[in-house]
């Protein structure tokens, strides 16, 4: 077992063990023994644990759908003081997105970088809800959050009740110890912590940001496969879930931080909340490591919807349609022939906001950074900058392949059109100019045929209609 990394900004970055795959019915225990054979409660547990289970779902889920897991810690998770609404109140937390809330707008957003502050602040007090639909209490909708933190969380865990947290760091690495065991976290890597699951957030790196979807009332999945087939996108076995860690120390005036209804509660307690010596179930925290992502795309003409290249789908009752789905745009051959190859204009039934991990995204040659976002809701148009559409034209029919490198932009897009928090429409880095990056797109219209348009697949078009 190694040393725990808490609030040492020296601490080990290490990876530690790991189990693999998704969707399983994991098992691990610390200590040789603990994990209770043949049945889930016994009267005396093994090295005198108590039994508790977490679930992720109704007890009635169908069986496909059913998720929980059983922890054996030192002492239950009950073992605490009443919970008071928490003081300072975090007041950029939202999880019923209504006119109290939030706003609609159809514009096209953009924000730049947030600054990390210079004041100590870590990942609880430095998570703000950007936009979101639905009700964290009707247990539908979601909510897309970012945080820009510096500190690591001091004596004090944090639980959601609301929601899964799908967490995409932008800079810095996360040390993230939960009930289940730890993982570390890098920038290019996401990890998933599901409703309820206690947890805490070191950062080793100091000042880190990043983006945080939020879903209500469903867990995320992998996409379907369809004709692809049985293989590709991002593959199961990818996914790590930790291995049993835990503490045993007595911690006086450690808090429980519980996000309940979007609104922050604290209970007190003497002891670790990190106590679970063996653990087994299939509702687990999980990392994922996007560039080991097989991405999937035309080879020959025109552009496939993003849909594509999903990671993760948190699935809507409507078959096909996400609640929320994850898309990344990583690294990737452009082949395709006599094609507009970066992404085609469009709208939009769905709404779609977009973060930048690092490097440079193919719609936008500029404005769009990393560690910066952009909204995009239902029907409102968008697509390439100027710069883009007219460096595209210039290289003409006859463009090689060409490999996209070092860059890593993703998308959380919903069939919920999202309200828009106060705090982000007057933010200092609200990109008010964003309209401009479209405005100068002038008419080609020659109002004449041109052999420009449509290519070789065009002419024999016309051959057939000839004939
Ligand atoms: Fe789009």
């Amino acid at each position: 077992m190694s040393e725990p990394p808490q609030n040492d900004a020296a601490a080990a970055t290490e990876e530690p063990e790991y189990q693999s795959g998704f969707g399983n019915h994991f098992s691990s225990e610390a200590r040789p023994g603990a994990l209770p054979r043949g049945q889930n409660s016994p009267l005396i547990c093994p090295l005198g644990l108590y039994a508790e289970q977490i679930s992720g779902t109704s007890f009635t889920a169908p069986r496909k759908h059913n998720q929980r897991s059983w922890l054996y810690r030192i002492k239950p998770s009950v073992t605490h003081k009443p919970f008071d609404r928490r003081v300072p109140r975090h007041d950029r937390l939202v999880g019923e997105f209504d006119r109290s809330t939030s706003s609609a707008t159809p514009t096209q957003l953009r924000w730049r970088p947030a600054d990390v502050p210079d004041s100590p602040v870590d990942f609880v007090d430095g998570l703000y809800t950007v936009c979101g639909a639905g009700s964290t209490f009707l247990r539908h909708g979601y909510a897309i959050h970012m945080y820009a933190a510096n500190k690591s969380m001091d004596n004090c865990a944090f639980c959601n009740a609301d929601g899964d947290f799908l967490i995409v760091p932008q800079q810095g690495r996360m040390w993230i110890t939960t009930e289940c065991g730890r993982l570390f976290v890098s920038p290019g890597e996401i990890v998933v912590l599901p409703q309820g699951l206690r947890f805490l957030v070191d950062l080793p790196d100091g000042p880190s940001r990043g983006y945080v979807a939020e879903v209500f009332g469903v867990h995320f999945q992998l996409p379907d496969l369809g004709p692809i087939g049985a293989n590709g996108l991002a593959a199961p076995r990818d996914f790590l879930v930790p291995t049993a860690w835990f503490e045993e120390k007595f911690h006086p005036g450690y808090t429980i931080v519980q996000k309940f209804g979007g609104e922050l509660f604290v209970a007190e307690q003497d002891f670790s909340p990190f106590n679970v010596v063996a653990w087994h179930g299939n509702y687990v925290p999980y990392k994922y490591d996007l560039n080991k992502f097989c991405p999937f795309n035309t080879v020959l003409i025109d552009h496939g919807d993003p849909s594509i290249n999903t990671v993760l789908t948190a699935p809507s009752d409507k078959p096909g349609i996400a609640l929320l789905d994850f898309v990344i745009f990583p690294p990737r051959w452009l082949v395709s022939e006599h094609t507009f190859r970066p992404p085609y204009y469009h709208r939009n039934c769905m709404s779609e906001f977009m973060g930048l991990i690092y490097g440079v995204y193919d719609a936008k040659a500029d404005g769009f950074l990393p560690g910066g976002a952009s909204l995009h809701s239902c029907m409102t148009p968008h697509g390439p900058d100027t710069k883009t559409f007219e460096a595209t034209i210039a290289h003409g029919m006859d463009a090689d392949p060409f490999r996209i490198k070092n860059t890593m932009a993703f998308m959380f897009e919903s069939y919920l059109i999202p309200r828009v928090c106060p705090w982000v429409l007057d933010s200092p880095y609200l990109d008010c100019d964003y309209y401009q990056c479209w405005i100068g797109l002038k008419s080609h219209f020659s109002g004449e045929g041109s052999d420009r348009t449509g290519g070789a697949q065009q002419d024999e078009i016309m051959a057939v209609k000839g004939d």
